[in-house]
């Protein structure tokens, strides 16, 4: 015992005591930083991270070592300057949107979007004054007429949620700098393994880390990504939203990272494994997922991506009721919202991930009350095809 803590009674030792563990472990595992704040070596030291005189960490809300190592590997598979952790997707959105539109200013959205997505667009129009246009964003031509110079934002998902339409990111990218509007691009369902829309023009790249980028269905997290100036922004936005990812979910999801690519993979090949099954099966009316040569989208998710994904869409004959049936009928395929777990998750958008959106904006956007979304898991392909073929006989 040294002469400092000697004296100590339990609790404080129980503080204090021991060894504390810093720098030169050398761990393989990225150090886990489970505190909220940082200890000054001085006073002095104290009010010059405070004056930004020194770079270094203060407080969880305001930065974490895991936090920002974790993010900065998201940066490195984006392609981009910098990127920041949010405590989910949907953190990710409203900050950034926070952080860049002032009221009045133009937000041009696409009209297919994740549910809370366009729930969030809907409480920003009739609470901060927000002008938002949604457009069908798989045409460029409706984006073209849409644009002003007043636009601030244009907004898009590709492949969007749930219908899988395709976006051109390039063509958009550039008729927004004509009026000089920024693109933002939801790149949770193509992930960086797939698609890099930075290096096709795009401002911003947003995740719900949940997704495939953790790809364990054990957390929720977000991130957004892009130059250095446009992350500061909305960083400054996120230290009095408060909306961070904490420490510990960080290190969960730079845990899950180390197999990305090999997820990805196997997502890519069961997503379109899966796909081919149910288009040339009988009861299966329509099938979205832009890796089949039949989707109206094939050509350009060719251009622009490397590989599909494992979510995919479809509508069975029978409509509705046979949808339910079938989510009812499955046994391996599991009954939970999400998507990029290791697990095959199925739902019905109309009643669970887009029943926030009105009816009449959902059947305007194309997504029917028969659709069901099976977020293909990484189980041996065969098997979700058994499932899938004997559900499809039962119910339909
Ligand atoms: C495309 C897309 N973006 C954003 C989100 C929101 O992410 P989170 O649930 O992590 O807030 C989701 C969630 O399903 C999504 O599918």
């Amino acid at each position: 015992m040294d002469q400092r803590t000697e004296k100590m009674g339990p609790s404080t030792l129980a503080i204090h005591g021991g060894r504390p563990l810093t720098e030169g472990a050398h761990a393989l595992s990225m150090p886990l930083y489970l505190t909220s704040s940082f200890v000054f070596q001085s006073a002095q030291e104290g009010a010059e991270l405070f004056a930004h005189e020194k770079e270094g960490f203060i407080y969880t809300r305001m930065g974490n070592p895991t936090v920002e190592a974790t993010a900065s590997k998201i940066a490195a598979l984006e392609g981009a300057e910098e990127a920041l952790l949010t405590g989910s997707g949907m953190a990710a959105i409203s900050t950034t949107l926070c952080a860049l539109l002032q009221p009045g200013q133009q937000l041009i959205a696409g009209r297919v979007l994740y549910g809370s997505t366009l729930t969030l667009l809907k409480r920003m129009e009739r609470r901060c004054g927000m002008n938002i246009r949604y457009v069908d964003v798989t045409n460029l031509d409706e984006v073209r007429d849409a644009l002003h110079l007043s636009t601030q934002v244009v907004y898009i998902e590709t492949p969007d949620n749930p219908l899988l339409g395709v976006a051109d990111i390039a063509g958009i990218a550039a008729l927004a700098k004509k009026v000089g509007a920024l693109l933002i691009v939801d790149n949770t369902f193509a992930t960086p393994f797939n698609q890099r829309p930075l290096a096709l023009g795009a401002d911003l790249v947003i995740h719900s880390a949940t997704k495939y980028l953790s790809g364990h269905g054990d957390l929720i997290a977000g991130a957004v990504v892009g130059s250095r100036p446009l992350v500061s922004a909305v960083r400054e936005e996120l230290k009095e939203k408060g909306a961070i990812c904490g420490p510990f979910t960080a290190w969960l999801l730079q845990r899950g990272l180390k197999t990305f690519a090999l997820r990805m993979e196997r997502h890519n090949a069961n997503g379109l494994a899966v796909a081919r099954f149910l288009e040339q099966h009988p009861r299966v009316e329509r099938v979205h997922y832009p890796g089949l040569p039949s989707s109206p989208h094939h050509a350009l998710a060719r251009q622009q991506m490397k590989g599909f994904g494992g979510v995919l869409s479809f509508e069975v004959s029978g409509g509705l009721e046979a949808g339910m049936r079938l989510v009812n009928a499955v046994t391996l395929c599991t009954r939970a919202v999400s998507l990029g777990d290791a697990e095959t998750l199925i739902e019905h958008p109309a009643s669970m991930t887009h029943a926030t959106v009105p009816p009449e904006q959902r059947r305007a956007a194309g997504i029917t009350d028969g659709l069901v979304r099976l977020a293909v898991g990484l189980e041996d392909p065969e098997d979700i095809i058994a499932d899938l073929d004997r559900a499809l006989a039962a119910c339909c």
